[in-house]
């Protein structure tokens, strides 16, 4: 199977797709997550993507596809979180899936109120090694600033500053909200109203998911 998860920052892919990775065994591919590697390694494509990330626009088309295309394969099916971000993402996802024999199964849009979002992106913290998100209001790390899962360093990233905030749902709105139209024209998107509690959000995902398996009724 492959899932779209979409949603404006701050709407909860990152966690909701790591619970339903270990939950399905699917595996969870983030395109934020890989750049934020290619940045800590220093390679040349983490220091192109840098100052795209920090101000938070989007990195350019061609290194998105090329970063992705060869992870969208896997036996176990993928989650996909952050990508695709605009509509000629969208068509060379498409594109690459016609050479295999799934097209995307489900895509599933987490909308969250912007009041909500930009709370919990002011709260927010990362781990820089295994990416694990932290509420830091409602949901830190055991021992402040360390990893509860890896041991590795936990802070605020800085694309979570409120100008960068302010400026990803701007791009968010103009480029990637024509994707969920797109999605539209060629089937069905699943609305996921994604307020309540993570526990909460990850029930009514995982039903979704659940009744869009093959073979699966839905109800
Ligand atoms: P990316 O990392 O993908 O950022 P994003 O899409 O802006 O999403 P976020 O990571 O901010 O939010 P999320 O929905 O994952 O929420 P989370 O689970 O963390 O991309 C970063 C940058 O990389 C982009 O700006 C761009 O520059 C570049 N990029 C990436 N992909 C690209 C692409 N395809 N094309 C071009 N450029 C690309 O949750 C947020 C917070 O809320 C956490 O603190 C969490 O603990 C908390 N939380 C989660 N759920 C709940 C809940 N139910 N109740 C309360 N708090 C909650």
């Amino acid at each position: 199977m492959r899932i779209v998860l979409m949603g404006p920052p701050g709407a909860g892919k990152g966690t909701q797709a790591r619970r339903l990775s270990e939950s399905t065994g699917m595996k969870h591919l983030s395109t934020g997550d890989m750049l934020r590697a290619e940045v800590a390694s220093g390679s040349e494509l983490g220091l192109l993507a840098k100052g795209f990330m920090d101000r938070g626009d989007l990195v350019p088309d061609f290194h998105i596809i090329a970063m992705i295309q060869q992870h969208i394969d896997h036996p176990a099916g993928i989650l996909l979180d952050g990508f695709p971000r605009t509509v000629v993402q969208a068509k060379a996802l498409d594109e690459a899936l016609e050479q295999t024999t799934t097209p995307v199964d489900q895509v599933i849009h987490m909308s969250v109120d912007i009041d909500e979002l930009v709370k919990r992106l002011s709260n927010r913290a990362l781990c820089g090694d295994c990416q694990t998100p932290y509420s830091l209001e409602s949901d830190p790390p055991s021992q402040p600033g360390i990893c509860d899962n890896c041991g590795g360093s936990v802070a605020v990233r800085v694309d979570d500053r409120p100008e960068a905030v302010t400026h990803r749902m701007k791009v968010y709105q103009d480029l990637t909200a024509p994707v969920l139209d797109y999605y539209k024209s060629h089937g069905d998107v699943v609305e996921i109203v994604a307020t309540g509690s993570p526990d909460e959000v990850f029930e009514k995902l995982s039903q979704t998911i659940k009744s869009g398996m093959p073979g699966v009724n839905a109800n």
